[in-house]
């Protein structure tokens, strides 16, 4: 399907969606938060497509924030609502039963940095930097930055970034645990290939399982979540990909699996 504000298009197995704004540093409208949301689930319903890499259109923001022409006049219940849509189809991210992988090329501000927190590994540039600069605006995040932020970071880094309004740069990023690499500005397209396709080396059934474990488990005490862990691993059992991945292993060849 053709959109007006994303682009999509496969390399091998790897889904790619850039947000194609680059005029306006690639901002999120309405519009442009719908057609992600979904070309996310479009991604995540084709067999064919093993990951999912986001990234932004040019040379200088992978997503510089919400639109910010958009507040103008905004009634309070109207930005509530803009809000729970926003993180609706940033959810769609989070929970997407295949990795979906950031690749930041530049800005990743407000809405931006939020849909990269919402993506399940970073990839940055040594031009990218991260911040949650609401606050000069007089608002707060809306897309789950206060959230998600916090857990991947912490509450002090998070609360830096939030009552500074300032930026972090791809090495604090990284000394930060913010992105799991930092490469130079022309390596990002390959390097993010690289990762988004070694996540083939593991059954897309138990990518999934390891997915909804760790995502539904970092919200339950650990006693909780290791009882999610042992459902979803007595589920694994029941696939065809553990017999296809134990069986290739004791006959010595590599696995063929199907998903299932
Ligand atoms: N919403 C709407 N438009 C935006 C935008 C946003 N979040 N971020 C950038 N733009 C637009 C600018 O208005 C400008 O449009 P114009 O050429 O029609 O005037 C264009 O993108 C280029 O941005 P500009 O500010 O000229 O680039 P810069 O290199 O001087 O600065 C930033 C880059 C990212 C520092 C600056 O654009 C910025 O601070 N953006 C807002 C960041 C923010 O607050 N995000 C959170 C929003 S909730």
């Amino acid at each position: 399907m053709a959109y007006a504000n994303v682009l999509v298009g496969d390399e091998n197995a790897v889904r790619w969606i850039t947000i194609n704004r680059p005029a306006k540093l690639n901002a999120l409208n309405r519009a442009l938060v719908a057609e992600l949301g979904d070309a996310v689930a479009a991604a995540g319903a084709d067999s064919g497509v093993r990951a999912v890499v986001i990234t932004g259109a040019g040379d200088k923001a992978f997503v510089a924030g919400a639109d910010i022409g958009e507040f103008v006049g905004l009634a309070p219940a109207d930005a509530q609502a803009m809000a729970r849509a926003g993180q609706a189809v940033f959810e769609t991210v989070a929970a997407l039963s295949k990795p979906v992988l950031a690749a930041v090329n530049g800005f990743a501000l407000g809405g931006g940095c939020e849909l990269a927190l919402a993506c399940h590994m970073r990839v940055a540039s040594t031009t990218a930097r991260f911040g949650q600069p609401e606050g000069k605006l007089g608002l707060i995040p809306g897309y789950g930055g206060t959230q998600r932020l916090a857990r991947l970071v912490g509450r002090g880094r998070a609360l830096e970034l939030l009552l500074t309004g300032g930026t972090v740069d791809a090495t604090a990023a990284l000394a930060w645990g913010l992105v799991n690499r930092v490469v130079e500005p022309g390596d990002l397209k390959s390097a993010a290939q690289r990762l988004a396709e070694e996540t083939g080396a593991v059954s897309p059934f138990a990518a999934a399982r390891c997915l909804e474990a760790v995502r539904i488990g970092l919200d339950l005490p650990l006693a909780r979540g290791q009882e999610v862990e042992a459902a979803l691993f007595g589920l694994c059992a029941a696939s065809e990909d553990m017999r296809e991945g134990t069986a290739a292993f004791l006959e010595k060849r590599p696995p063929r699996f199907t998903g299932r």
